[in-house]
């Protein structure tokens, strides 16, 4: 899939046309999102995600704007991809992979061979049955799959809490030790361009249950088992906290010849003590050459597995969080960056009190379909709301506003500031986005403010 990126700039006033019009190269810009400023580093950023929260389009449109992967947060598992023994049902899946692909996203594959959220008929088989039910199951998905996904966690959860450094008992565990080795053997055979990891949680530091799997990584290396990675959930809260040592652990697995990825990051609390660590983890990331990118377990706190603990980037309402600051400076991004409208297409309405703003237009196409990254930036006079306008090309649709009102998805379309964008300080920005199907918008876009 080819993808082109443009960056224009348009600049009006209500009644005063202030402004140049200028052609920015990618570079003029300081990233501004989470997945753009990722790229830079040449590394992704991704959110578990639910189907069933697609039609949200709250939710929906900081998926589009954010991130650069996806990981369906159940859809993929062995209850949901394979309810009836020998009967695969995947429809919930392959829209999230689906709309991945279409939006240039990356996949990752979760999860193929796990002790929990078996299906009934699973949890209830033993010895040869299970092991062969195991291997027909991993087949059957990473075939479905094949050629689709960047990541597959092959193998989760298999080792036990504690300081033992054993294998976790369960009932994939009882058809014997190397039943884990089976499960990337037959991954790489049905999907041999993906890469295979292995997944696991209280791994993040050094301790006696990541040495284990350090050890089978040395094992399965001096093997020929096919391991391309290791996923380190890093779900932290008070009782489980980041630790000093975690940058070391990512690089000690690395130095073994596997991609390191953060797969599952959350970090309950709030403010500065947890964008601190947010930050941290980012940090570590990118310090670590062969950590390949980070996910985040779920897009607003309230989508998250722990709620109550407020443990993401985005609030309830979709806000960004101090957190999300923490981790896009960390990458390199501003959350407020210096507008390349600023820079090429200096305001020159006068100060006098007239209220103006300039709108800066970033395309992402590909064949047939496209996604603009719109930033709103005030003049020398504080707004209190702005109308940005778009003019679409014949064929183009607009398919998702997010933190903008649509008015109209075809021809000149109008997008007004959501309910908590709408006043900025003089020189402030704020950002909202479309997406949509058909020909890339010509970028034509005038700002408004009232
Ligand atoms: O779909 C049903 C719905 O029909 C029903 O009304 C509702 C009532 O509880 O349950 C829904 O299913 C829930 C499902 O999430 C979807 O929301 C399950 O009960 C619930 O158990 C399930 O929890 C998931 C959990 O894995 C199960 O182990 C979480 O969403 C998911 O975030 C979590 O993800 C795991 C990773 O796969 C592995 N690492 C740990 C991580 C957090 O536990």
């Amino acid at each position: 899939m080819r993808r082109s990126l443009a960056i224009l700039t348009v600049v009006t006033s209500g009644a005063l046309a202030a402004g140049a019009f200028a052609v920015l190269s990618p570079s003029a810009n300081a990233a501004t999102t989470l997945g753009t400023a990722a790229a830079a580093k040449n590394r992704y950023f991704g959110t578990a995600v639910a189907a069933y929260k697609l039609s949200d389009s709250v939710y929906s449109g900081i998926l589009n704007r954010e991130f650069t992967s996806v990981t369906p947060e159940n859809e993929m598992k062995w209850d949901a991809t394979e309810p009836t023994q020998g009967t695969f049902t995947f429809t919930a899946a392959d829209t999230i992979v689906n709309r991945a692909v279409a939006n240039g996203q990356k996949v990752r594959g979760h999860a193929l061979a796990w002790h929990s959220q078996q299906p009934a008929w699973a949890q209830n088989l033993s010895g040869t049955a299970l092991r062969n039910a195991m291997v027909n199951h991993v087949t059957r998905v990473a075939t479905h799959y094949q050629g689709k996904i960047d990541s597959w966690d092959v193998v989760n959860e298999a080792f036990a809490d504690g300081s033992s450094g054993a294998r976790r008992d369960s009932n994939l565990q009882r058809t014997g030790n190397d039943w884990i080795e089976v499960a990337f053997r037959a991954a790489r055979a049905a999907d041999p361009a993906a890469k295979l990891c292995y997944n696991d949680y209280n791994t993040d530091g050094i301790n006696a249950k990541s040495t284990a799997v350090y050890n089978m990584v040395v094992d399965f290396k001096a093997r020929g088992v096919p391991i391309d990675c290791v996923g380190f959930q890093s779900h932290f809260n008070p009782q489980s906290p980041l630790t000093a040592d975690y940058q070391a652990n990512l690089q000690r697995f690395a130095d073994l010849g596997v991609d390191v990825q953060i797969t599952e990051l959350d970090i309950e609390g709030s403010g500065s003590a947890q964008a601190d660590s947010f930050a941290a983890v980012t940090r570590a990331c990118l310090a670590v050459t062969r950590c390949t990118g980070i996910t985040v377990w779920g897009i607003r706190d309230t989508d998250s597995w722990r709620a109550s603990g407020t443990p993401l980037l985005f609030d309830g309402n979709g806000n960004p969080k101090q957190a999300y600051t923490a981790v896009l400076t960390a990458l390199g991004g501003s959350a407020t960056s210096p507008s390349a409208s600023v820079s090429a297409s200096p305001d020159t309405s006068p100060s006098t009190g007239t209220k103006t703003c300039t709108a800066t237009v970033a395309v992402q196409s590909w064949t047939g379909g496209f996604v603009a990254t719109v930033t709103v930036r005030a003049g020398s006079t504080a707004v209190s709301g702005w109308t940005a306008g778009a003019t679409l090309p014949t064929g183009a649709t607009v398919t998702n506003t997010w933190s903008a009102t649509a008015s109209g998805s075809t021809g000149a379309v109008s997008f007004a500031n959501a309910g908590y964008n709408g006043s900025l300080a003089a020189g402030a920005g704020t950002s909202f986005g479309f997406q949509g199907t058909g020909p890339a918008p010509s970028t034509t876009a005038t700002c408004t403010a009232r």
